[in-house]
């Protein structure tokens, strides 16, 4: 019997011929917008040998014990906070993600907002739009130096890197915290480690750029946005869930930092309605770090090698958890 592959979001043709129907049953859910409902990944699971998902799908103990047959979840992201991985483990199931092909993707991004809320970019075009532009103004439309300014990074992974290497081409000072002390990073990078707190008081940009665990949930809260500078921006490009967000959104609309981008949120998707919204200095985007098309067409790729890689009896190339 062919095994079953469920996969979560409707994904480019391209990608599911590299899934051969004559070796697999594909149930694929067939909207690219909307999410498949959880009542029905739970029931989805029940049947399934594979599942490919994505950072929208809550993949907790209750799917992982439904997939009784399950063998590995393939998702199409690097960031796993929205999978059980010790459930997994305890039950035999990989989980793979895919690492690497998106460090460039989301490093650009992250640059495109710091950019874009220091000099006012998306104001900008709204002032033309608004048909406000009478003049030149000496003054109007003035934001924050980007070249010869400091910037802190938090979490110096790959990405954290790749944001270092265009820092350096805006001749950045570049700081960084991490877990652990990145001594060949320091000497290739010329970025500089820092405490937190110290990290915080003197960058004139912060980039959250941890993943999601225990360890960095909430991590920036009241307290470290009091510590920064008055002009200083918070960019975050790696999950929302690292951030008090409450915390964020009234050190914005009390100018005590100066503005924020931000692509990720503590719930995701945002509206229209959502009080950060109702912000003049932020640039929000709906979580499109990794999102160049060939990007995730090789993200995709990768989650389908990593479930072919499985099902025939191997390990994902990248997999997240041993047991
Ligand atoms: C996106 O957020 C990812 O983790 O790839
Ligand atoms: C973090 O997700 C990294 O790839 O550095």
């Amino acid at each position: 019997i062919r095994k079953k592959i469920v996969i979560t979001r409707k994904l480019p043709d391209p990608i599911i011929q590299e899934l051969d129907e004559r070796n697999y049953r594909i149930h694929m859910w067939p909207s690219e917008d909307d999410p498949m409902p959880y009542d029905k990944i739970v029931k989805e699971a029940a049947e399934a040998d594979a599942l490919l998902t994505n950072v929208s799908d809550q993949i907790d103990k209750q799917v992982l014990s439904a997939g009784a047959k399950l063998k590995i979840v393939s998702t199409m992201a690097v960031g796993y906070n929205n999978i059980d991985i010790q459930e997994a483990s305890k039950r035999g199931i990989y989980v793979g993600h895919t690492p690497d092909v998106l460090t460039e993707a989301v490093a650009d991004l992250t640059f495109a907002l710091l950019l874009a809320v220091s000099r006012k970019i998306v104001e900008g075009m709204a002032f033309i739009k608004a048909d406000r532009w009478n003049s030149w103004g000496p003054m109007l439309l003035t934001g924050q130096d980007v070249w010869g300014s400091t910037l802190g990074i938090i979490g110096m992974g790959r990405i954290g890197e790749a944001v270092s290497r265009r820092a350096a081409g805006f001749g950045m000072n570049i700081l960084y915290c991490n877990r652990n002390r990145k001594p060949q990073a320091e000497q290739q990078l010329g970025v500089a480690y820092a405490e937190l707190d110290d990290l915080l008081t003197k960058s004139d940009f912060v980039v959250m750029l941890a993943p999601s665990t225990p360890a960095t949930h909430r991590m920036l809260g009241e307290r470290e946005f009091h510590l920064m500078k008055p002009n200083a921006v918070f960019i975050n490009t790696s999950r929302g869930e690292n951030v008090d967000e409450a915390a964020l959104f009234h050190a914005l609309k009390n100018k005590r930092i100066w503005g924020a981008g931000l692509d990720v949120f503590e719930q995701e998707p945002i509206t229209s309605r959502h009080r950060l919204f109702g912000l003049e200095n932020v640039t929000l985007l709906p979580h499109i770090g990794s999102a160049t098309i060939a990007t995730r067409l090789k993200m995709a790729g990768i989650a389908v090698q990593n479930i072919k890689a499985v099902l025939s009896g191997g390990k994902p190339a990248h997999c997240v958890n041993e047991f």
